[in-house]
């Protein structure tokens, strides 16, 4: 067989050899095969010098254009294997499938209570109000009956931004607001932040409370236990106990802390030789400051004798500790993501 045709058959059988190639792995072997330094090709040219010297030169070109063409080949071979893997990703790929689902945020604690207390009081007719976080000294002290001598301004550190003007440290001026804008009878709920000057590992410089007042004719006591019981009840559960205890507020009178039986330990204390750690073993935990409105405060905003009322305030973070068992005041103001998702 002459040269020129061994260099043609070998064409052919390489690209039928191609064919069968389905890895990088099949196409070295091919490689080494054809055109590796001991290869076919290499063995055909090795048989050059046997030729007539006038023959040499086209077998030659011949050559070169046969490794052309057969690296020609090779490069064909490895696209369209490219090729064809990508397809069968493609394959692979479902459309159908659900899509994986997006990261969702969640209400904050703090909101999710204030908006569950909110709700129930609302539930009972309660209209909800606001004020402003920046007050005067008038509504967050004078008219709750603290004049400015009074002993009452030393429970509260105050953040003042003049002389007149503060950081309203509770929610009570608003019940001063409200019923300036309103006349008997009244009921508002009132959410908001309030700021002291404490802070330590139980005490943050804002926080927020939750403000109730009710106002008409005949408004008594009973319905002062009435409402809170059933507040009490709502946020949690059925089986909670209520206790009143005398206590002193400027804007009350008579007035009482609510006690309600801890959701911790059902009440019961714990053992006795590992008490309860939410309730320190007394089976209740104080909730909420309440009273019967002052005569001085009706007395402000101008509102007859002929009326009575209750108000009472208390602190949301505290309650959403009791609720949720959290231990620690400063999880609610760092926003650490793996605390706040527990909550979605
Ligand atoms: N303002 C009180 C405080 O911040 C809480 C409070 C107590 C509010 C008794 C009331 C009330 O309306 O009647 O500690």
């Amino acid at each position: 067989m002459d040269l020129v045709t061994a260099l043609e058959n070998l064409l052919v059988e390489l690209e039928a050899g191609l064919q069968k190639a389905f890895s990088p792995e099949d196409m070295e072997v091919l490689r080494v095969d054809v055109l590796g330094r001991k290869g076919r090709l290499a063995q055909i040219m090795s048989r050059l010098p046997s030729l007539a010297p006038a023959d040499r030169p086209a077998v030659g070109q011949a050559a070169n254009s046969v490794k052309e063409r057969c690296n020609a080949f090779f490069k064909a071979r490895r696209s369209a294997l490219l090729l064809q893997s990508e397809a069968a990703a493609l394959q692979r790929f479902d459309p159908s499938l659900p899509a994986r689902a997006p990261w969702r945020g969640s209400l904050h604690p703090t909101t999710l209570v204030t908006e569950e207390v909110c709700g129930i009081f609302t539930e009972m007719g309660f209209e909800v109000a606001s004020g402003p976080e920046v007050e005067n000294d008038y509504y967050n002290f004078e008219a709750l009956n603290m004049p400015p001598d009074h002993p009452a301004r030393d429970m509260q550190d105050t953040l003042y931004i003049s002389d007149k003007v503060l950081l309203r440290t509770h929610t009570s001026p608003v019940q001063v607001r409200s019923m300036l804008t309103r006349t008997p009878p009244l009921a508002v709920i009132v959410p908001g932040k309030v700021y002291r000057r404490d802070s330590d590992l139980t005490h943050t410089p804002m926080f927020h409370q939750i403000e109730g007042l009710m106002v008409g004719e005949s408004v008594t006591m009973a319905h002062l236990r009435g409402t809170l019981t059933a507040f009490v009840r709502g946020v949690f559960g059925a089986g909670t106990e209520v206790r009143f205890r005398p206590s002193f507020f400027p804007f009350t009178e008579p007035s009482a802390e609510v006690d309600i039986s801890c959701c911790m330990c059902g009440g019961r204390g714990g053992h006795k030789d590992e008490p309860c750690r939410v309730c320190n073993g007394t089976g209740w935990v104080e909730i909420l400051g309440c009273g019967m409105i002052d005569p001085e405060v009706f007395a402000a905003v101008k509102y007859s004798d002929a009326v009575s009322g209750f108000a009472f305030g208390l602190g949301v973070e505290r309650v959403a500790m009791l609720k949720y068992g959290i231990g620690d005041l400063r999880m609610f103001f760092e926003n650490d993501a793996r605390f706040l998702r527990q909550f979605a």
